[in-house]
């Protein structure tokens, strides 16, 4: 817990119904390589549908045949719906004899983490997407045999460059999905990268389940508000410029004037040379649970997690939008590169290929 915190955590922790709370416990960027025909899932580069539902599962299959048959079933078409299908870093614990994407590793507890074990981690990250509801429930009331529902939460995106709950543009500072060549070079693990050759394709996913403390947002002026993202509300445009796409100009700010040095996105990304090396895409989702309990399921995907999410949270810590959040779960996941043929997301993972 942080001093000065103006927001009662405990209070908040009680109406979550948080339980036990428990932490849930070297730079490479090559250059891109030409890779034409890499196989990668849907809900990744393209726009975020209206309505998202994430749901981590446990393995109780017992071997890699039994897995297999869990691949195999997540891997059938679902009617109306994108869904992507990722690991977690428990799926590497031996049990399977799999080799383990280099840099997935359970999701360690930042700075500001209030972690509840319950809604953290898990073998497999199941995102379903669609433009409503009904087909995502559909599709998830499958019975799957082998796996055990870890946490699931449901979001919704209002399109395009949408306002969060805190009334914020976001995704101006994300670099073009569309541009395969950029996705390549930051979103998709190439061939030749320093990861088990099954992975080319994939892409690390992170999730962190953020609850955003609303009363105390919106009673915060305007001008408080735009000092913490350090952006318009209005127009998006970074403080000081008037376009939504423009850059900030923080050559010319050292001290903060304009914006402040732990305004959020002057944290998240302080343009400096080498920051370009490190982009990661956002692709955030709201939910609302109740009155009380609503907020953000902040996902990004990259090409490495270390240099991408885990250098960018670490930056983040101390910033002027932390008081405003209590980030209570999540994990780290790997996206299984695209199917090719007749193959399941992740034959190529149990074969070793
Ligand atoms: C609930 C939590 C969060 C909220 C409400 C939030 C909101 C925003 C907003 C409004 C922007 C400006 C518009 C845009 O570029 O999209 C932004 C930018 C950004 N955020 Fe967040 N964000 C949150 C958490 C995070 C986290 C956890 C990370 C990564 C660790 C992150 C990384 C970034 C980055 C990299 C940018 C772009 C900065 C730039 O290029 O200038 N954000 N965020």
């Amino acid at each position: 817990m942080t001093g000065g915190k103006a927001w009662g955590r405990r209070s908040f922790l009680a109406a979550v119904g948080v339980a036990g709370l428990a932490g849930c416990a070297g730079p490479h960027v090559p250059p891109p390589s030409p890779s034409p025909a890499l196989p990668h899932q849907g809900g990744v580069v393209d726009p975020a549908l209206a309505r998202t539902e994430l749901v981590a599962f446990d393995v109780t299959a017992r071997d890699r045949d039994g897995l297999a048959a869990v691949l195999r079933a997540l891997s059938a078409p679902m009617a109306g719906v994108t869904a992507t299908i990722a690991v977690g870093a428990s799926l590497f614990d031996g049990r399977f004899g799999l080799d383990r994407p280099r840099r997935l590793a359970p999701m360690p507890s930042f700075r500001n983490d209030v972690l509840d074990s319950q809604w953290c981690h898990g073998d497999l990250l199941v995102q379903v997407s669609a433009d409503t509801e009904e087909p995502i429930t559909t599709a998830l009331a499958r019975e799957i045999p082998g796996v055990t529902p870890r946490w699931r939460l449901s979001g919704f995106h209002p399109g395009g460059e949408a306002r969060n709950l805190f009334g914020f543009r976001e995704g101006a500072g994300n670099p073009e999905a569309a541009d395969a060549r950029l996705m390549d070079q930051h979103v998709w693990v190439q061939p030749g990268d320093d990861e088990p050759a099954w992975c080319a394709g994939g892409s690390y996913q992170v999730v962190r389940l953020i609850r955003l403390a609303m009363p105390i947002w919106d009673a915060e002026p305007v001008a408080t508000q735009e000092r913490v993202f350090g952006r318009s509300k209005d127009s998006g445009a970074p403080l000081g410029q008037a376009r939504l796409y423009e850059k900030p100009d923080y050559a010319n700010d050292p001290g903060g004037r304009v914006i402040a040095l732990d305004a959020h996105i002057r944290r998240a990304n302080p343009r400096t040379p080498g920051d370009d090396a490190r982009q990661i895409l956002r692709r955030s989702h709201s939910y609302r649970r109740s009155a009380a309990d609503s907020g953000q399921i902040f996902v990004c995907f990259q090409r490495d997690v270390e240099l991408g999410f885990a250098t960018i949270q670490r930056r983040l810590a101390g910033e002027a939008l932390e008081k405003y959040l209590l980030p209570f779960g999540g994990g780290y996941y790997f996206v299984l590169p695209g199917a090719v043929g007749d193959d399941f997301l992740g034959a190529t993972m149990l074969s070793g290929r």
